[in-house]
Protein backbone atom coordinates (compact mmCIF):
# COMPACT_ATOMS: atom_id res chain seq x y z
CA UNK A 1 0.00 0.00 0.00
CA UNK A 2 1.44 3.49 -0.64
CA UNK A 3 1.08 6.44 1.36
CA UNK A 4 -2.65 8.08 2.32
CA UNK A 5 -4.08 11.20 3.46
CA UNK A 6 -6.15 8.99 5.13
CA UNK A 7 -5.99 8.26 8.94
CA UNK A 8 -7.24 4.29 8.60
CA UNK A 9 -5.04 2.35 9.42
CA UNK A 10 -3.44 0.16 6.53
CA UNK A 11 -5.31 -3.19 6.68
CA UNK A 12 -8.49 -1.27 6.69
CA UNK A 13 -7.47 0.56 3.79
CA UNK A 14 -6.23 -2.44 1.93
CA UNK A 15 -9.85 -4.18 2.98
CA UNK A 16 -11.74 -0.80 1.41
CA UNK A 17 -9.57 -0.81 -1.60
CA UNK A 18 -9.88 -4.18 -2.53
CA UNK A 19 -13.87 -3.89 -2.26
CA UNK A 20 -13.89 -0.73 -3.96
CA UNK A 21 -11.61 -2.29 -7.27
CA UNK A 22 -14.60 -4.96 -7.07
CA UNK A 23 -17.30 -1.62 -7.67
CA UNK A 24 -15.17 -0.58 -10.08
CA UNK A 25 -14.91 -3.56 -12.16
CA UNK A 26 -18.94 -4.31 -12.31
CA UNK A 27 -18.75 -0.49 -12.83
CA UNK A 28 -16.83 -0.49 -15.95
CA UNK A 29 -18.47 -3.63 -16.71
CA UNK A 30 -22.18 -2.60 -16.77
CA UNK A 31 -21.54 0.82 -18.43
CA UNK A 32 -20.37 -1.17 -21.41
CA UNK A 33 -22.99 -3.32 -21.45
CA UNK A 34 -25.36 0.01 -21.33
CA UNK A 35 -23.72 1.59 -24.28
CA UNK A 36 -24.49 -1.65 -26.29
CA UNK A 37 -27.97 -1.40 -25.24
CA UNK A 38 -27.96 2.15 -26.62
CA UNK A 39 -26.10 1.51 -29.70
CA UNK A 40 -28.34 -1.91 -30.46
CA UNK A 41 -32.04 -0.90 -28.97
CA UNK A 42 -34.99 -1.00 -32.08
CA UNK A 43 -38.67 -0.33 -31.58
CA UNK A 44 -41.09 2.48 -30.15
CA UNK A 45 -39.21 2.97 -27.21
CA UNK A 46 -36.09 4.04 -29.36
CA UNK A 47 -36.79 7.65 -29.39
CA UNK A 48 -36.84 7.59 -25.20
CA UNK A 49 -34.71 4.72 -24.73
CA UNK A 50 -31.32 5.81 -26.47
CA UNK A 51 -30.68 9.15 -24.60
CA UNK A 52 -31.80 7.34 -21.05
CA UNK A 53 -29.46 4.59 -21.83
CA UNK A 54 -27.15 7.44 -22.44
CA UNK A 55 -27.65 9.05 -19.36
CA UNK A 56 -26.67 5.76 -17.08
CA UNK A 57 -23.60 5.21 -18.86
CA UNK A 58 -22.56 8.98 -18.25
CA UNK A 59 -23.55 8.77 -14.58
CA UNK A 60 -21.68 5.35 -14.45
CA UNK A 61 -18.69 6.21 -15.88
CA UNK A 62 -18.14 9.55 -13.48
CA UNK A 63 -19.17 7.19 -10.60
CA UNK A 64 -16.79 4.42 -11.68
CA UNK A 65 -14.05 7.57 -11.55
CA UNK A 66 -14.82 8.35 -8.21
CA UNK A 67 -14.30 5.03 -6.97
CA UNK A 68 -11.02 4.53 -8.65
CA UNK A 69 -9.63 7.76 -7.20
CA UNK A 70 -10.52 6.93 -3.87
CA UNK A 71 -9.02 3.33 -3.95
CA UNK A 72 -5.60 5.52 -4.78
CA UNK A 73 -6.46 8.20 -2.29
CA UNK A 74 -6.70 5.29 0.11
CA UNK A 75 -2.92 3.89 -0.98
CA UNK A 76 -4.47 1.31 -3.51
CA UNK A 77 -3.81 1.30 -7.04
CA UNK A 78 -7.34 0.92 -9.54
CA UNK A 79 -7.41 -2.11 -11.73
CA UNK A 80 -9.95 -1.47 -14.19
CA UNK A 81 -8.54 -2.96 -17.79
CA UNK A 82 -11.04 -4.60 -20.02
CA UNK A 83 -8.99 -7.81 -19.48
CA UNK A 84 -9.02 -7.03 -15.51
CA UNK A 85 -12.83 -6.53 -15.89
CA UNK A 86 -13.75 -9.28 -17.80
CA UNK A 87 -11.98 -11.92 -15.24
CA UNK A 88 -13.58 -10.42 -12.21
CA UNK A 89 -17.19 -7.94 -12.98
CA UNK A 90 -20.01 -9.77 -11.37
CA UNK A 91 -22.40 -8.99 -13.62
CA UNK A 92 -23.46 -11.37 -16.26
CA UNK A 93 -22.42 -10.94 -19.67
CA UNK A 94 -24.68 -9.30 -21.94
CA UNK A 95 -27.31 -11.35 -25.09
CA UNK A 96 -25.15 -9.76 -27.92
CA UNK A 97 -28.07 -10.17 -29.85
CA UNK A 98 -30.73 -8.21 -28.28
CA UNK A 99 -32.58 -5.64 -29.79
CA UNK A 100 -35.81 -5.11 -29.01
CA UNK A 101 -36.58 -1.97 -26.59
CA UNK A 102 -38.28 -3.52 -23.73
CA UNK A 103 -35.90 -6.25 -23.72
CA UNK A 104 -33.34 -4.20 -22.92
CA UNK A 105 -34.76 -2.53 -20.42
CA UNK A 106 -35.27 -5.70 -18.39
CA UNK A 107 -31.59 -6.82 -19.17
CA UNK A 108 -30.18 -3.49 -17.78
CA UNK A 109 -32.67 -3.74 -14.70
CA UNK A 110 -31.95 -6.93 -13.74
CA UNK A 111 -27.80 -6.07 -14.02
CA UNK A 112 -27.95 -2.57 -12.45
CA UNK A 113 -29.71 -4.18 -9.23
CA UNK A 114 -26.69 -6.88 -9.39
CA UNK A 115 -24.62 -3.21 -9.41
CA UNK A 116 -26.48 -2.59 -6.42
CA UNK A 117 -26.63 -5.39 -4.73
CA UNK A 118 -21.98 -4.99 -4.66
CA UNK A 119 -22.46 -1.32 -4.26
CA UNK A 120 -24.27 -1.85 -0.81
CA UNK A 121 -22.34 -4.49 0.26
CA UNK A 122 -19.01 -2.50 -0.01
CA UNK A 123 -20.96 0.40 1.56
CA UNK A 124 -21.35 -2.29 4.45
CA UNK A 125 -17.69 -2.78 4.79
CA UNK A 126 -16.98 0.83 4.68
CA UNK A 127 -19.27 1.35 7.37
CA UNK A 128 -17.78 -1.29 9.53
CA UNK A 129 -14.32 0.06 8.86
CA UNK A 130 -15.31 3.65 9.97
CA UNK A 131 -14.83 4.73 6.75
CA UNK A 132 -17.62 7.75 6.79
CA UNK A 133 -16.40 9.26 2.92
CA UNK A 134 -17.03 5.87 1.32
CA UNK A 135 -20.09 5.72 2.73
CA UNK A 136 -21.01 8.55 1.62
CA UNK A 137 -19.19 7.98 -1.93
CA UNK A 138 -21.20 4.40 -2.34
CA UNK A 139 -24.50 6.30 -0.66
CA UNK A 140 -24.49 8.48 -3.64
CA UNK A 141 -24.21 5.58 -6.20
CA UNK A 142 -26.93 3.82 -4.51
CA UNK A 143 -29.36 6.65 -4.39
CA UNK A 144 -28.83 7.37 -7.96
CA UNK A 145 -28.70 3.92 -9.61
CA UNK A 146 -31.90 3.06 -7.65
CA UNK A 147 -33.81 6.18 -9.41
CA UNK A 148 -32.00 4.79 -12.36
CA UNK A 149 -33.30 1.27 -11.81
CA UNK A 150 -36.83 2.23 -11.33
CA UNK A 151 -37.14 4.28 -14.11
CA UNK A 152 -36.24 1.20 -15.77
CA UNK A 153 -39.05 -1.36 -13.53
CA UNK A 154 -41.63 1.85 -14.46
CA UNK A 155 -41.39 1.15 -17.99
CA UNK A 156 -41.86 -2.65 -17.42
CA UNK A 157 -45.17 -1.73 -15.83
CA UNK A 158 -48.33 -3.24 -18.08
FE1 LIG B 1 -24.35 7.74 -28.49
Amino acid sequence: MYKSPSPLPESARRELCATLNERLADGLDLMSQIKVAHWNVKGPGFAALHPLFETFALSLAAHNDALAERAVTLGSLALGTARHVAQTSRIPEYPADTTRDLEHVRLIADRMEVYLEGVRSSRGVAERLADTDSVDLLTGIVTEFEKHAWFLRASLES
